[in-house]
Parts: structure tokens; sequence; C-alpha cells
């Protein structure tokens, strides 16, 4: 089956088509992405009325675009999938609205997608690999760690107290004088750090659980930036630029291993141990681009007996091909099942559904951070 797949949750405008075979594997047959950076870049982080407007200006010529790299018209197309949330509400209708014209125009059934679902599904599409498995969500608006038994089961065993891991490299890079986004910028500045020459708190390391704490952390570097520039007196020096960014880095690796690690043990207790098979740590979301990070979690998964699966770092950050491949597994249970894609209405399954801001993958998980500025994503 061939599915297009439309993501707009965010600052990325993007369009792809995934085809799914028959024996479960996937194949990407066009992945048009077009980042906002330009938009967004003066105002350091992500204006929702901005993305809003570019995803309409955008969106359209990139389905075409889509539709033409794959050599495909719609006609040839299953069914149209679309990031229904989380996300910036503004960019969600406009997805949305286009997706649902277009399988209502064209006669084909529209697949409402959860963005978060997306990144936890990815991994089954670059790697193939089976249920279940351990997944590390790491992105702008997202920390958990999340238990995928099956396709639409999803517990979470943890999650973040405050900010995202992305935010928290955002907030570091523009305390560091660094361009947004400020994950791929502190990566390269971190490398030429001096590791070691200073030392950033590690919240919660060690404690019992699997949350995270981030706030703490960026709050230190706030007071290592006051240091280094002697309140303000001085400008950063390029290498202290780059020390604290290896102290952030180092941080943040340790950080999230500890974290890990409680969930490794809480796996084993969870899932009956698979015969003679690895269990599967995968890492999803902008944050797991970060190849420090990968280092650090593939040797954490050598040590304590697991393997180590993460997409290549462009289907790490936002992307249509994911939106569109967890349509395609959805529209195959449909077709293969219980939950047949029945009308409602007279209309297409998923017409009638609403763009949601908050959407949790773990729907019976409590909230552990409240309403409010806490990303539109989280
Ligand atoms: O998944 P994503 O593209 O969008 C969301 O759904 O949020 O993640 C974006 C986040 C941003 O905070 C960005 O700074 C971070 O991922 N990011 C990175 C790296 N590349 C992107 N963080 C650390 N290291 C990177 N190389
Ligand atoms: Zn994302």
């Amino acid at each position: 089956m061939i599915i297009l797949g439309i993501e707009t949750s965010c600052d990325e405008t993007a369009a792809a088509l995934v085809e799914r075979r028959a024996d479960g594997s996937g194949k990407i047959l066009a992945n048009i992405i077009r980042s906002q950076l330009a938009e967004h870049a003066a105002f350091g982080g992500v204006v929702p009325e901005i993305a809003a407007r570019a995803h309409v200006e955008l969106l359209d010529h990139l389905i075409e675009q889509a539709l033409a790299a794959a050599g495909l018209s719609l006609a040839d197309c299953d069914a149209i999938a679309a990031t229904a949330g989380p996300g910036l509400i503004g960019g969600l209708l406009v997805g949305l609205t286009t997706a649902k014209t277009l399988a209502l125009a064209a006669g084909k059934p529209f697949l409402p997608i959860n963005h978060l679902e997306g990144h936890a599904l990815t991994a089954r599409l670059s790697d193939n690999i089976a249920f279940p498995y351990l997944l590390l969500l790491v992105s702008g608006g997202h920390t958990q760690i999340v238990l995928v038994k099956g396709l639409g089961q999803y517990q979470r065993l943890g999650t973040t107290l405050d900010d995202a891991l992305g935010e928290c490299f955002d907030k570091t890079a523009r305390l560091l004088g660094l361009p947004y986004p400020g994950g791929p910028a502190v990566e390269q500045a971190a490398q030429r750090g001096r590791a070691g020459r200073l030392a950033l708190p590690r919240p919660l390391l060690g404690a019992p659980g699997c949350d995270f704490s981030f706030s703490g952390l960026k709050t230190a570097v706030r007071r290592l930036v006051l240091r280094e520039t002697d309140d303000g007196q001085r400008v950063l020096s390029r290498q202290a630029v780059a020390d604290i960014a290896a102290a952030f880095a180092a941080a943040v690796s340790a950080i999230v291993t500890d974290r890990l690690s409680h969930a490794f043990a809480l796996y084993h207790r969870l899932v009956p141990p698979p015969a003679g098979q690895r269990p599967v740590l995968v890492a999803a979301g902008g944050v797991a681009a970060n190849s420090a990070l990968r280092r650090a979690m593939q040797d954490l998964c050598a040590a304590q007996g697991f393997a180590f699966v993460a997409p290549p770092p462009a289907l790490c950050s936002d992307n249509a091909a994911m939106i569109a491949w967890a349509g395609a597994e959805h529209f195959a249970a449909q077709k293969a099942g219980a939950a047949a894609a029945a009308p409602q209405g007279g209309l297409p399954a998923g017409l009638d559904c609403v763009a949601r801001a908050r959407w949790p993958l773990d729907q019976a998980a409590p909230a552990k951070i409240g309403s409010g500025r806490k990303g539109a994503k989280a």
C-alpha cells in the first residue's frame, strides 16, 4: 500500500510518500521537508502564527513535489495521513484541512495521526524492528521513555517534570549566543570544548524511576555564563562557549543514560524475556540526532545487553515519512481486522476529527506538568 503523509505540527512543512509491503517492511518513495528556520530565526524560537502562514504557503507545493519525486499521482495512493496533534494548533489545522480535502476529493481514506506515534514507529520503517521495544523520545517538546508494546499500545515509564531536552538545548544555545535551533549548534561547539574543565549538575541522577528534570541544568548554565563573563562585563570567549557546551553535553549524556538504566530494569520486569533475543532500545525525536548522545546510548546498551536502534538523523527530526508510515501501520491493521475503517455519517472515517494541541501517547498516564507555557507539545 502507498500512503501520502503530511506533517505541519511545528516549524517543518513536510509531505512524503511511503510504501508498506505485505511483509510489513516499508520504503520511502519521497520525503520532502521544508524547514522554516529563516522565518523564525530572528525570534529565537518558533512563532506559531508565522509557522501557520508558512504552512499555508508551502504545503500544496510540497505535496506536488513529493508526488512528482515518487512518480505518482493522488490516485495511486491508498490513503492520506496527516498529523492531527499534538502541536501548534494553527499549523495542525493547515495540514489536517489539506489532507481531509484531498481525501474527500480523491475518494481516499483519511488517517489522523499522533505526531508522537510517528516518532515512536519510525524505527519500524527504517530498521523493520518488531514489537515490543523501549523508546526514548527526545524532541523540542517531549522527553519520554515509553514501553512500545504494539501498535497503539504505549506505556509511559518516564517523562520530564519540567523542560523537554530539546528545549534545554535550545535555551542553552541562546545563553551561549549560538543560533536556533540550538541542538546542532551546541553539539558542534561541544566538540571543541575541553572536557572536564567545567562541571554542571545532573538533576535526578540516581533517583528512583525514569523521570527527567532539566530546568536546574538550564539555570546552572546561566550561572556558568555569568561566571565566565564576570557577571556580563565581558563577552563569552569562543573557548568558554565550547567548554560550557562540552560540560552541558557531558551532563546530558550522564542524565539520559542514568534514566535509561532505570528503564532497562523496569523493562525486564514488565516484558517477559524473549527467547534468545536481545531487548531493543529505540531512540527517536530531534535530539536523538545528537551523535555524542547516540554514542553514550550505544555504550550503555552494549554494557546492559540491549540492542540499540536509532533511525538516520533525518528521520529523527520532524518529517512526513514517519506520519505516512504510522498511517500505513494503522491502515494495514484496519484492513487486517477488527477496527475496520467504517464510514461515519457517509464520510470516510476520520474526516470529523479535530486538531489537538495536546495528545499524550499513553492516555492513562497522569500529566506530570501542568498546563501553561511548557511548550505547545509538552
Ligand atoms: O523532533 P523535532 O524535530 O521537533 C519536535 O517534535 O520538537 O526536535 C527538535 C529539537 C530541537 O529542540 C533541536 O534543538 C533538537 O531537536 N535537536 C538536537 C539536535 N538536532 C536537533 N539536539 C541535540 N543535538 C542535535 N544534533
Ligand atoms: Zn517531533
